[in-house]
Protein backbone atom coordinates (compact mmCIF):
# COMPACT_ATOMS: atom_id res chain seq x y z
CA UNK A 1 0.00 0.00 0.00
CA UNK A 2 1.06 3.61 -1.08
CA UNK A 3 0.89 6.07 1.30
CA UNK A 4 0.55 9.82 -0.17
CA UNK A 5 0.76 13.01 2.05
CA UNK A 6 0.27 16.23 0.06
CA UNK A 7 1.03 19.38 2.26
CA UNK A 8 -0.64 22.30 0.51
CA UNK A 9 0.75 25.43 2.09
CA UNK A 10 -0.84 24.67 5.30
CA UNK A 11 -0.48 27.59 7.14
CA UNK A 12 -1.56 26.64 10.95
CA UNK A 13 -4.32 29.38 11.82
CA UNK A 14 -3.20 30.38 15.08
CA UNK A 15 0.22 31.03 14.37
CA UNK A 16 0.93 34.28 15.44
CA UNK A 17 4.27 34.61 14.48
CA UNK A 18 3.89 34.25 10.63
CA UNK A 19 0.55 36.54 10.98
CA UNK A 20 2.61 39.55 12.78
CA UNK A 21 5.62 38.49 10.43
CA UNK A 22 3.69 38.74 6.86
CA UNK A 23 -0.28 40.30 8.19
CA UNK A 24 -3.41 38.97 9.14
CA UNK A 25 -4.72 39.35 5.55
CA UNK A 26 -1.59 38.03 3.50
CA UNK A 27 -2.07 34.53 5.66
CA UNK A 28 -5.67 34.92 4.56
CA UNK A 29 -4.72 34.98 1.22
CA UNK A 30 -2.39 32.61 1.37
CA UNK A 31 -4.70 30.20 2.98
CA UNK A 32 -7.38 30.69 0.36
CA UNK A 33 -4.68 29.92 -2.01
CA UNK A 34 -4.02 26.95 -0.83
CA UNK A 35 -7.27 25.37 -0.80
CA UNK A 36 -7.48 26.66 -4.69
CA UNK A 37 -4.32 24.69 -5.17
CA UNK A 38 -6.20 21.68 -3.24
CA UNK A 39 -9.53 21.36 -4.68
CA UNK A 40 -7.54 21.91 -8.11
CA UNK A 41 -5.59 18.81 -7.62
CA UNK A 42 -8.53 17.30 -6.44
CA UNK A 43 -9.99 17.67 -10.39
CA UNK A 44 -6.83 16.62 -12.04
CA UNK A 45 -7.62 13.59 -10.01
CA UNK A 46 -11.37 13.60 -10.98
CA UNK A 47 -10.60 14.18 -14.81
CA UNK A 48 -7.58 12.35 -14.67
CA UNK A 49 -9.40 9.04 -13.46
CA UNK A 50 -12.13 9.56 -15.91
CA UNK A 51 -9.66 9.77 -18.97
CA UNK A 52 -8.07 6.15 -18.05
CA UNK A 53 -11.44 4.82 -17.73
CA UNK A 54 -12.20 5.75 -21.26
CA UNK A 55 -8.77 4.77 -22.47
CA UNK A 56 -9.46 1.20 -20.81
CA UNK A 57 -13.13 0.59 -22.12
CA UNK A 58 -11.83 1.89 -25.60
CA UNK A 59 -9.04 -0.56 -25.31
CA UNK A 60 -11.66 -3.62 -24.49
CA UNK A 61 -14.49 -2.93 -26.43
CA UNK A 62 -12.03 -1.66 -29.77
CA UNK A 63 -8.86 -3.07 -29.27
CA UNK A 64 -6.79 0.20 -29.54
CA UNK A 65 -5.82 2.55 -27.20
CA UNK A 66 -6.73 6.55 -27.87
CA UNK A 67 -4.32 7.65 -25.22
CA UNK A 68 -0.43 6.98 -25.73
CA UNK A 69 0.12 8.71 -22.22
CA UNK A 70 -0.78 11.73 -19.84
CA UNK A 71 0.92 14.43 -17.73
CA UNK A 72 -0.41 15.95 -15.17
CA UNK A 73 0.38 18.97 -13.50
CA UNK A 74 -0.61 22.23 -11.22
CA UNK A 75 0.68 25.49 -12.49
CA UNK A 76 3.78 26.58 -10.28
CA UNK A 77 2.89 29.55 -7.95
CA UNK A 78 5.67 31.20 -9.92
CA UNK A 79 4.27 31.32 -13.06
CA UNK A 80 0.69 32.43 -11.77
CA UNK A 81 2.02 35.44 -10.37
CA UNK A 82 3.52 36.22 -13.65
CA UNK A 83 0.58 35.18 -15.36
CA UNK A 84 -1.81 37.30 -13.14
CA UNK A 85 0.84 40.17 -13.93
CA UNK A 86 0.91 40.01 -17.42
CA UNK A 87 -2.86 40.27 -17.89
CA UNK A 88 -3.03 43.22 -15.29
CA UNK A 89 -5.18 41.15 -12.44
CA UNK A 90 -5.04 41.72 -8.73
CA UNK A 91 -2.79 39.39 -7.31
CA UNK A 92 -5.75 37.82 -4.58
CA UNK A 93 -7.38 34.36 -4.62
CA UNK A 94 -10.71 35.94 -5.54
CA UNK A 95 -8.65 37.12 -8.28
CA UNK A 96 -7.40 33.57 -9.27
CA UNK A 97 -11.18 31.99 -8.93
CA UNK A 98 -12.07 34.69 -11.74
CA UNK A 99 -9.61 34.93 -14.26
CA UNK A 100 -7.23 31.74 -14.19
CA UNK A 101 -8.51 28.52 -15.55
CA UNK A 102 -5.03 26.41 -15.78
CA UNK A 103 -4.07 25.84 -12.60
CA UNK A 104 -5.43 22.32 -12.74
CA UNK A 105 -4.05 20.82 -16.04
CA UNK A 106 -3.96 17.42 -17.77
CA UNK A 107 -1.80 16.89 -21.49
CA UNK A 108 -3.21 13.75 -23.23
CA UNK A 109 -1.14 12.33 -25.98
CA UNK A 110 -3.12 10.06 -28.10
CA UNK A 111 -1.57 7.86 -30.62
CA UNK A 112 -3.66 9.15 -33.42
CA UNK A 113 -5.55 12.34 -34.93
CA UNK A 114 -8.74 10.92 -34.79
CA UNK A 115 -8.03 9.98 -31.17
CA UNK A 116 -7.68 13.99 -29.97
CA UNK A 117 -11.95 14.35 -31.11
CA UNK A 118 -12.88 10.86 -29.78
CA UNK A 119 -11.38 11.64 -26.25
CA UNK A 120 -13.02 14.72 -26.42
CA UNK A 121 -16.49 13.47 -27.35
CA UNK A 122 -16.37 10.87 -24.83
CA UNK A 123 -14.82 12.87 -21.99
CA UNK A 124 -17.64 16.18 -22.53
CA UNK A 125 -20.75 13.22 -22.64
CA UNK A 126 -20.44 12.50 -19.27
CA UNK A 127 -22.94 14.61 -17.37
CA UNK A 128 -20.76 15.77 -14.56
CA UNK A 129 -18.92 17.58 -17.02
CA UNK A 130 -19.51 21.41 -18.68
CA UNK A 131 -17.13 22.62 -21.56
CA UNK A 132 -16.05 26.49 -20.28
CA UNK A 133 -13.84 27.09 -23.12
CA UNK A 134 -12.61 25.55 -26.44
CA UNK A 135 -9.74 26.70 -28.35
CA UNK A 136 -8.79 24.85 -31.65
CA UNK A 137 -5.36 24.86 -32.37
CA UNK A 138 -5.65 21.97 -34.94
CA UNK A 139 -8.21 23.50 -37.40
CA UNK A 140 -6.70 26.30 -36.76
CA UNK A 141 -3.37 26.46 -35.62
CA UNK A 142 -1.04 29.25 -34.10
CA UNK A 143 1.21 31.71 -36.32
CA UNK A 144 4.14 29.13 -34.59
CA UNK A 145 2.91 26.58 -36.26
CA UNK A 146 1.17 24.96 -32.67
CA UNK A 147 -1.10 22.21 -33.06
CA UNK A 148 -3.72 21.12 -29.88
CA UNK A 149 -6.65 20.96 -28.54
CA UNK A 150 -7.55 23.26 -25.66
CA UNK A 151 -10.81 22.62 -24.27
CA UNK A 152 -11.23 23.67 -20.19
CA UNK A 153 -13.82 21.85 -18.55
CA UNK A 154 -15.49 22.44 -15.16
CA UNK A 155 -15.76 19.10 -13.14
CA UNK A 156 -17.55 18.85 -9.28
CA UNK A 157 -14.92 18.40 -6.56
CA UNK A 158 -17.39 17.02 -3.62
CA UNK A 159 -15.64 18.49 -0.24
CA UNK A 160 -17.12 18.73 3.40
CA UNK A 161 -19.24 20.91 2.58
CA UNK A 162 -20.57 20.02 -0.78
CA UNK A 163 -19.56 20.32 -4.49
CA UNK A 164 -17.16 22.90 -5.53
CA UNK A 165 -17.43 23.15 -9.71
CA UNK A 166 -13.37 23.43 -10.32
CA UNK A 167 -11.89 24.11 -13.28
CA UNK A 168 -9.24 21.87 -15.21
CA UNK A 169 -7.70 22.85 -18.58
CA UNK A 170 -7.00 19.68 -20.93
CA UNK A 171 -4.70 19.81 -23.61
CA UNK A 172 -5.18 16.98 -26.52
CA UNK A 173 -2.83 16.73 -29.06
CA UNK A 174 -1.14 13.53 -31.09
CA UNK A 175 2.70 12.18 -30.18
CA UNK A 176 3.83 13.95 -33.44
CA UNK A 177 2.53 17.86 -32.06
CA UNK A 178 3.47 17.04 -28.52
CA UNK A 179 7.22 16.16 -29.99
CA UNK A 180 6.92 19.16 -32.03
CA UNK A 181 5.77 21.44 -29.06
CA UNK A 182 8.36 20.29 -27.08
CA UNK A 183 11.12 21.15 -29.18
CA UNK A 184 9.90 24.79 -30.33
CA UNK A 185 9.09 25.26 -26.40
CA UNK A 186 12.97 25.15 -26.07
CA UNK A 187 13.58 27.33 -28.92
CA UNK A 188 10.95 30.28 -27.44
CA UNK A 189 13.19 29.90 -24.08
CA UNK A 190 16.22 30.60 -26.17
CA UNK A 191 14.67 33.99 -27.25
CA UNK A 192 16.68 36.10 -25.02
CA UNK A 193 19.50 33.99 -24.53
CA UNK A 194 20.72 33.69 -28.06
CA UNK A 195 18.60 35.04 -30.61
CA UNK A 196 20.60 33.96 -33.86
CA UNK A 197 19.63 30.20 -32.72
CA UNK A 198 15.88 31.77 -32.98
CA UNK A 199 16.81 33.27 -36.35
CA UNK A 200 18.73 30.07 -37.52
CA UNK A 201 15.85 27.27 -36.58
CA UNK A 202 12.11 29.21 -36.42
CA UNK A 203 11.08 28.69 -39.96
CA UNK A 204 12.47 25.45 -40.11
CA UNK A 205 10.93 24.29 -37.42
CA UNK A 206 7.73 25.90 -38.34
CA UNK A 207 7.64 24.15 -41.33
CA UNK A 208 7.77 21.10 -39.59
CA UNK A 209 4.94 21.52 -38.31
CA UNK A 210 2.95 21.01 -41.44
CA UNK A 211 5.11 17.57 -42.54
CA UNK A 212 4.17 16.26 -39.28
CA UNK A 213 0.77 16.76 -39.68
CA UNK A 214 0.65 15.74 -43.78
CA UNK A 215 2.76 12.33 -42.05
CA UNK A 216 0.31 12.21 -39.20
CA UNK A 217 -2.73 12.15 -41.82
CA UNK A 218 -1.40 9.53 -43.89
CA UNK A 219 -0.81 7.10 -41.12
CA UNK A 220 -3.96 7.89 -39.43
CA UNK A 221 -5.19 6.58 -43.35
CA UNK A 222 -3.20 3.70 -43.27
CA UNK A 223 -4.47 2.30 -39.87
CA UNK A 224 -7.92 3.31 -40.67
CA UNK A 225 -7.73 0.99 -43.56
CA UNK A 226 -5.76 -1.72 -41.88
CA UNK A 227 -8.68 -1.73 -39.26
CA UNK A 228 -11.57 -2.02 -41.73
CA UNK A 229 -9.76 -4.94 -43.66
CA UNK A 230 -9.59 -6.33 -40.32
CA UNK A 231 -13.52 -6.17 -40.07
CA UNK A 232 -14.14 -7.53 -43.58
P1 LIG B 1 -1.96 31.76 -21.45
O1 LIG B 1 -2.25 32.99 -20.69
O2 LIG B 1 -0.51 31.62 -21.90
O3 LIG B 1 -2.45 30.52 -20.78
O4 LIG B 1 -2.76 31.99 -22.77
P2 LIG B 1 -4.14 31.36 -23.16
O5 LIG B 1 -4.98 31.13 -21.97
O6 LIG B 1 -4.69 32.14 -24.32
O7 LIG B 1 -3.67 29.95 -23.60
P3 LIG B 1 -3.26 29.35 -24.98
O8 LIG B 1 -4.48 28.80 -25.59
O9 LIG B 1 -2.42 30.27 -25.80
O10 LIG B 1 -2.35 28.15 -24.49
C1 LIG B 1 -1.33 28.33 -23.56
C2 LIG B 1 -0.54 27.02 -23.41
O11 LIG B 1 -0.53 26.29 -24.65
C3 LIG B 1 0.91 27.30 -23.11
O12 LIG B 1 1.13 27.26 -21.73
C4 LIG B 1 1.64 26.17 -23.84
O13 LIG B 1 1.61 24.99 -23.06
C5 LIG B 1 0.77 25.92 -25.04
N1 LIG B 1 1.12 26.74 -26.22
C6 LIG B 1 0.39 27.74 -26.76
N2 LIG B 1 0.98 28.25 -27.84
C7 LIG B 1 2.14 27.58 -28.01
C8 LIG B 1 3.20 27.65 -28.98
O14 LIG B 1 3.21 28.46 -29.92
N3 LIG B 1 4.24 26.78 -28.82
C9 LIG B 1 4.27 25.86 -27.81
N4 LIG B 1 5.32 25.04 -27.75
N5 LIG B 1 3.29 25.77 -26.89
C10 LIG B 1 2.24 26.61 -26.97
MG1 LIG C 1 -3.70 28.87 -20.69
Amino acid sequence: MILERQNFMSIPKTNDNIKRAIGTDNVKQLQELGIIYQLGQSGVNEVGTKLENLDTEFQIKHDHNPIHHMEERMKDVQSLFKKLKRKNLELSAQSVRDNIYDIAGIRVITNYLDDVYQIERMLLQQSDITLTRRKDYIRHPKESGYRSLHVVVSVPVYQSDGAHDIPVEIQIRTVGMDMWASLEHKLRYKTDTNPELVDKYADQIKGFSDEITSIEERMQTIYQDLNDADTK
